[in-house]
């Protein structure tokens, strides 16, 4: 079937009542891991490449590495998504080589650093929304600002300087007309979330809950929703390398969230811990190899292990063939002449 548009996947996933993993990609090995584990699992994927995945690899590279996928796993409904688009250009640069899906953080400004303003943010993801809504693209826009940094990439701090407003919410998916909404909710990128297992005084499910009781039909998205599992970080440190304690996401939140609107949840860390667990573990133990593939083969199983774990514990396991895939010029035709809503349920 042709890459799918997400807002298919996430309207298909709402009335399945489960979540979609979006899986970072850098190479061929964590593409194939992703599709692997949705063969393996029978689940609809999401694949997700962030402006530091397009350069690293090379935007050509990377984009037919993800049609490859598409074209040998033909059964998986897939999308190819941007993470984090810092501008209207990025965006649409993805959108013209084939993306069907972006995601426009307007949350921060260009420089992907400096918050930025609610209307500047409105402003720029209109933009992004009225350009993709005409090419059959989904949009995911971001309000409220999440911790870390990742690759060059955040505001910095705990995550919770800029808890996402349900009122601001409100108003950011009324004007412009988003598919799907990130949510800040106390979660970060990268490795250190949380000091301890997180309560509700630094994840703030409440505010997640808030915002589907006034958005009830609209999709929301979890950043920064890796769960840094013990498992994963000791490997790293039993084989020589020096990862201080942490904490991630446990599973059981973002069950919570599946089962209150949040659809699309963002994975990348644990699939970059359980990939260097095991590159470590083939060097320090068989420091005679040097043959790459002795060390990206159990990297790619890893990798493809953690992501099935996360299919079956989103929901979307067993979901792969329940529909089929719209063309995006069916999608696009769909925005135009209204069959595709983009103008939020909102519970006053
Ligand atoms: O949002 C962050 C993702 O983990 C991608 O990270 O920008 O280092 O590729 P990156
Ligand atoms: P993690 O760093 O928790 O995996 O989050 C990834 C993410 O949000 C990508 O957009
Ligand atoms: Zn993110």
């Amino acid at each position: 079937m042709p890459l799918v548009s997400m807002r298919q996947l996430l309207d298909e996933a709402a009335k399945g009542g489960y979540g979609v993993g979006a899986f970072n990609v850098n190479d061929m090995e964590q593409v194939q891991a992703v599709m692997e584990a949705a063969r393996q699992t029978n689940s609809p994927a999401i694949i997700s490449a962030s402006r530091g995945a397009r350069k690293f690899a090379q935007d050509r590279y990377l984009f037919h590495l993800i049609l490859a996928a598409n074209e040998l796993y033909p059964e998986i409904p897939l999308v190819m998504h941007l993470d984090h688009g810092n501008s209207f250009e990025t965006c649409k640069s993805a959108i013209e080589l084939g993306y069907t899906s972006v995601m426009m953080d307007g949350s921060l400004k260009e420089d992907g650093k400096t918050p930025a303003s609610f209307e500047e943010n409105v402003a720029v993801t209109k933009q992004v929304v009225d350009y993709a809504h005409e090419r059959g693209v989904t949009v995911e826009g971001e309000i409220g600002v999440l911790g870390g940094i990742e690759d060059g990439h955040g505001a910095g701090g705990t995550g919770l300087e800029h808890i996402t407003d349900p009122d601001q919410a409100v108003e950011f998916a009324e004007r412009t007309g988003v598919d799907a909404l990130a949510i800040a909710i106390g979660t970060s990128h990268g490795a250190y979330k949380f000091s301890k297992k997180p309560d509700g005084s630094v994840l703030k499910m409440n505010v997640l809950l808030a915002i589907h009781k006034r958005l009830p039909n609209t999709h929301l998205v979890m950043h920064g929703s890796s769960s840094v599992p013990k498992d994963l970080h000791d490997i790293i440190n039993k084989y020589g390398g020096k990862l201080k304690p942490t904490w991630g996401v446990p599973i059981e939140e973002i069950q919570l969230g599946i089962r209150n609107g949040v659809r699309k949840v963002n994975v990348d860390t644990d699939n970059r811990l359980a990939i260097t667990g095991a590159v470590r573990k083939v060097l320090w133990e068989s420091p005679e190899a040097f043959d790459p593939r002795a060390y990206l083969r159990p990297a790619r199983e890893a990798m493809q292990k953690v992501v099935a774990l996360r299919m079956k514990q989103f929901g979307q396991a067993g979901h792969a063939g329940d529909y089929k895939a719209v063309s995006i010029a069916e999608i696009a035709k769909g925005y135009k002449n209204g069959t595709l809503s983009t103008k939020p349920l909102v519970a006053r």
